[in-house]
C-alpha cells in the first residue's frame, strides 16, 4: 500500500527545470529518505507532496502526485493536505509560545476548547515525540527556553498533534549535535509505526540507520530508488555507487 503515487513529474522553476519525470512511490508507513548532492531536487519533490511549492512564484508542474489514489493537484482541498501532511524543517521553529501553547495550537485554531481534551491531546503528542518527560513539569514555560534538540522534539509534537497521516521532514537533524540528532533518529522507530515519514537528509549513515526506502536524486533525477539495504550494499546505478562510496560530492 503506497500512500504516495508520483507519475512523470517534472517541476519548473521559471525556466528551470528542478525535477525531471520522477516515477515514485511512498509506501505507508514506512520511512523513506532522499538522498543526493546539494540542488539535486530532495526538498523540491519533498514540497510537492503538500503542495508547499504552490508558495513560490513561476513553479509549475506537470505529472501527477496522487495520495491514496487522489491527485492532490486537482481533488485535494490545499488545506486539508496540509493538515494529512505535517512538515518539520532543517531549523526548529516553535512558536513564541508556551511549550503546551505550541503543541495544543493547531487543535485550537480547529476549535478544540475542552481543557481536558487539549491536555490530552498535548501529553500524546509530547510522549509520541520522546519529550513529556523532559517537559512535563514546565509546560507552561516558553518553548525558546529549550535546547536546539527539544525545540526540534516539541516541533515534532506539533506536528504529530494535528494527527497527520504523513510527516514530511527536510534535513531535520542538520541543526543538532550528535545526542540531539539520536534522539531524534530513535523516535524514528515509532514514527513510522503511526504515520509515513518521508525525510530528506545528507547524511548517508542516517538514511542507512533509520530508512525502509532510500531514493537517490541527481539533477533533478530520480536515479534509484529501493530497499535501504539494496541502495547501499548492492545498487544497481553506477552513479549511486559513486555518490555512496564519497566518489563526488
Ligand atoms: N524557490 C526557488 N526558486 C528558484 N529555484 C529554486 C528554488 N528552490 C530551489 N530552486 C532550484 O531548484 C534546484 C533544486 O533545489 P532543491 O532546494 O530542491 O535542492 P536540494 O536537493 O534540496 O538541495 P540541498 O541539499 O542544498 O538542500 C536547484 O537548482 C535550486 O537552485
Ligand atoms: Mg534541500
Amino acid at each position: 500500500m503506497n500512500t504516495f503515487e508520483i507519475t512523470d513529474l517534472d517541476l519548473f522553476y521559471g525556466e528551470n527545470q528542478a525535477l525531471k519525470s520522477i516515477q515514485l512511490d511512498i509506501p505507508k508507513k514506512q520511512v523513506t529518505a532522499f538522498i543526493g548532492p546539494s540542488g539535486c531536487g530532495k526538498s523540491t519533490l519533498l514540497r510537492t507532496l503538500n503542495r508547499m511549492n504552490d508558495l513560490i512564484a513561476g513553479v509549475r508542474i506537470k505529472g501527477s502526485v496522487r495520495m491514496e489514489g487522489a491527485d492532490i493537484y486537482s481533488d485535494v482541498d490545499v488545506r486539508k493536505l496540509r493538515m494529512r501532511c505535517g512538515m518539520v524543517f532543517q531549523k526548529p521553529n516553535p512558536f513564541p509560545m508556551s511549550i503546551y501553547e505550541n503543541v495544543a495550537y493547531g487543535q485550537k485554531a480547529q476549535g478544540v476548547k475542552d481543557k481536558k481534551t487539549l491536555d490530552a491531546i498535548v501529553e500524546e503528542a509530547l510522549r509520541g515525540a520522546a519529550l513529556w518527560d523532559e517537559v512535563k513539569d514546565r509546560l507552561h514555560s516558553h518553548a525558546f527556553g529549550l535546547s536546539g534538540g527539544q525545540q526540534q522534539r516539541l516541533c515534532i509534537a506539533r506536528t504529530i498533534a494535528m494527527k497527520p497521516d504523513v510527516i514530511l521532514m527536510d534535513e531535520p537533524t542538520s541543526a543538532l549535535d550528535p545526542i540531539a540528532t539520536a534522539r531524534i533518529e530513535e523516535l524514528m522507530e515509532d514514527l513510522r509505526k503511526n504515520f509515513t515519514v518521508v525525510i530528506v537528509t545528507h547524511s548517508m549513515a542516517q538514511a542507512r540507520r533509520i530508512a525502509d526506502k532510500t531514493a537517490f536524486f541527481l539533477m533533478g533525477e530520480l536515479v534509484e530508488h529501493g530497499e535501504t539495504e539494496q541502495i547501499f550494499t548492492n545498487p544497481k546505478d553506477k552513479r549511486t555507487h559513486g555518490y555512496i562510496t564519497g566518489d563526488f560530492g
